[in-house]
């Protein structure tokens, strides 16, 4: 059962992920269309699309299958809350998931043609998942505390 899970849990984190890349690309070219065009329009529903059809439903799936996960550690009492590296891996998944609310934020600003900032600034943020993706992944097979 608790491998089941885990293999669940990392095809949840694969696809949250995935979308948490690629919708600040999603931004960067949004950036470049002219507002009211057919191009700004598509961007909206594909930007709305994958940020309710995919980033949404797998950030919770990956939550809930992670916390079972850790309710089910080697320590009795407190699972995998017992080991620092779930700990320092939760600080980053809480930060990640603070980003992932900032995007929700951005599409409603895309969607209402006010968006505020420029194309750097979306090319920037898209390199904070991937720091992040790499440190929690590290954390989590490492085990390194
Ligand atoms: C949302 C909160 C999360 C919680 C509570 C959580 C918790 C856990 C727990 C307890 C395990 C089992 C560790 C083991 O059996 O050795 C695990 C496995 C794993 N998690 Fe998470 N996780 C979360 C999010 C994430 C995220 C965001 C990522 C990647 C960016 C991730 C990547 C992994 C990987 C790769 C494994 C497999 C480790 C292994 O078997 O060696 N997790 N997670």
């Amino acid at each position: 059962m608790y491998e089941w899970i885990k293999a669940f849990h990392i095809i949840a984190v694969i696809a949250w992920l995935a979308g948490m890349l690629y919708l600040p690309r999603l931004f960067v070219y949004h950036c470049g269309a002219e507002k009211g065009s057919i191009q700004s329009e598509t961007f909206k529903t594909m930007e709305r699309r994958l940020l309710r059809v995919i980033i949404n439903p797998a950030m919770f799936a990956t939550w809930l299958l992670g916390l079972w996960l850790a309710w089910h550690g080697p320590d009795s009492r407190y699972g995998w809350f017992a080991s620092s590296w779930l700990l320092a891996k939760l600080a980053l998944v809480v930060a990640l998931s603070a980003l992932h609310g900032a995007y929700a934020r951005w599409v409603k600003d895309f969607a209402a043609d006010r968006n505020r900032h420029s194309q750097n600034f979306y090319r920037i943020i898209n390199e904070i998942p991937t720091v992040m993706m790499a440190a929690i992944v590290i954390l989590a097979v490492v085990k390194p505390f």
